[in-house]
């Protein structure tokens, strides 16, 4: 099986775990921004109150790998190796700074601008995220974020400059990503900070609501600003195996899967699909709609399916095997016998994602873009200065066969970006020691370091990836 020649190979990172400068040229604090790293970090994620009234020793988006002043370097990196599109984020605080203001930051507009010719210069095309975890602090703090309906409209104005500013330099973009981590981890993806006394369900689920009409509208702007732009939703993916073959457990994996894709399935298919009256019964939701959201959803459904994955997962109805848990990307999952984890308990599956692309194929009939995957792995670093991390050439070898499959399977597939082409800050964790990259970054999870960069075994492996279109793996 042979890839088409168009072949969308690449790398992908965030701003906010990359770009550091977190004040620079006219920048506003980003929700992330209040976030520390280690065993805080998830407590901050999980009670983000905490975070906001608590002063950490070490802020690691604040610096990142300082990408705001390497982004030159970096990119004629990946300019090596073959990249053919690069995916990242535009800091929506780096454009308007509090998220409310009348005009954007003009100095914001222009890092963007550089970055994207840069990319050009090299024919590299950027794949751009509209929102990544960083939502600015301030419509959280001002305005209690998703939650309040006023974000469509600060989102969509945001949208409005940068499609303007950018119409004829980016062609792919994403509205939000990994739409459904709202329901993992609601600060995350929509600066929600819910009360005791709340129904959280209804909370999360008006806040995507918000989110799903803002995309729409987002692609109603785009496509009013220059047709050929594409637009794609994003879904933390992973199919959800039920433990076995008791009819309970699939019932209860088909209920899974369905949490998951609910959101998906508004925007690929413009609509709310069939079974949302008796789901968001099940939760007691009642979302509120203004008129008009409907036709708006239907009318600008995207145009691909983007996802990161980098696991399957796994649900039972059983008490006792319900207790075997493991960690994985946000979503706590069952621990699968079948299946090895990498050191930080993420289970490794290259066949689900053959499983999920035909899944998302099936269901939706629009071309994928597989835009996050990778290892996240400690490396060391060599004397002489490289890192060999064959673990990670193993991991990728098999989950590019994989999608391979899913090709050959019939799946239409535009590209692939690997998770954090470079090493960058995690995101669950706010480590530097949890690395994806083919490109080290001297920088540890203090922020020590020097940020010099050094090519990996995985970045020569991958350059011949991309030049043999696969075909060398
Ligand atoms: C995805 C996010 O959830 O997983 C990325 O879109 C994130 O931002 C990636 O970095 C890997 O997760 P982590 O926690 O290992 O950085």
């Amino acid at each position: 099986m042979k890839l088409d020649k168009n072949f969308l190979w690449g790398g992908a990172v965030a701003a906010n775990q990359a770009e550091g400068a977190y004040l620079e040229d006219g920048k506003g604090l980003a929700l992330v921004d209040i976030l520390p790293s280690g065993v805080k970090r998830r407590e901050a994620l999980l009670n983000p109150k905490v975070a906001l009234t608590t002063n950490y020793s070490h802020y690691p988006s604040h610096e990142s790998i300082d990408f705001y002043h390497h982004y030159k370097e970096d990119i004629k990196l990946f300019a090596e190796m073959g990249f053919k599109v690069f995916r990242t984020s535009i800091s929506w605080p780096r454009i308007f700074p509090n998220g409310d203001e009348a005009e954007p930051n003009e100095k914001g507009l222009q890092f963007y601008d550089a970055l994207f010719d840069e990319c050009k210069k090299y024919g590299i095309e950027p794949l751009v995220t509209l929102n990544h975890f960083d939502t600015p602090l301030h419509l959280v703090k001002e305005y209690g974020g998703w939650r309040n309906r006023k974000l469509v409209d600060f989102y969509t104005k945001y949208a409005q400059v940068v499609f303007d500013r950018y119409k004829d330099k980016v062609k792919y973009w994403l509205t939000f990503n990994e739409i459904n981590m709202i329901l993992h981890i609601p600060f995350f993806g929509g600066g929600l900070l819910i009360e005791e006394d709340e129904n959280e369900e209804q909370v999360k689920y008006q806040a995507a609501h918000h989110q799903l009409v803002a995309s729409s509208l987002a692609t109603k702007i785009a496509k009013e600003t220059n047709p050929q732009i594409m637009i794609g939703c994003m879904l933390a993916a992973g199919e959800i195996y039920p433990y076995s073959c008791h009819p309970n457990d699939i019932w209860k994996s088909v209920q899974e899967n369905r949490k998951q894709y609910f959101f998906i399935d508004v925007q690929a298919r413009g609509e709310y699909p069939s079974y949302t009256s008796k789901f968001l019964e099940e939760r007691n939701v009642q979302l509120e709609m203004e008129q008009g959201d409907e036709e708006i959803l239907k009318q600008y459904p995207v145009d691909f399916i983007s996802f990161s994955y980098y696991s399957s997962r796994l649900t039972s109805t059983d008490p006792e095997i319900n207790q075997n848990r493991t960690t994985g990307n946000a979503i706590k999952t069952l621990r699968n016998p079948h299946l090895k984890a990498s050191e930080w308990g993420w289970q490794i599956d290259p066949l689900g994602l053959r499983i999920t692309m035909n899944q998302l194929y099936d269901r939706y009939q629009k071309p994928l873009f597989i835009v996050e995957n990778g290892l996240g792995a400690v490396d060391e670093l060599t004397e002489d200065g490289t890192v060999d991390d064959d673990y990670r050439i193993e991991y990728m070898r098999e989950h590019i066969k994989a999608m391979i499959e899913a090709v050959s399977d019939g799946v239409d597939l535009m590209g692939y970006t690997s998770w954090g082409c470079i090493d960058i800050v995690s995101a669950g964790t706010g480590e530097m020691r949890k690395r994806y990259g083919f490109i080290y970054v001297d920088r540890d999870n203090e922020g020590n370091g020097t940020n010099k960069r050094y090519k990996k075994k995985s970045f020569y492996w991958y350059k011949k990836v991309i030049e043999t279109n696969g075909e060398e793996l």
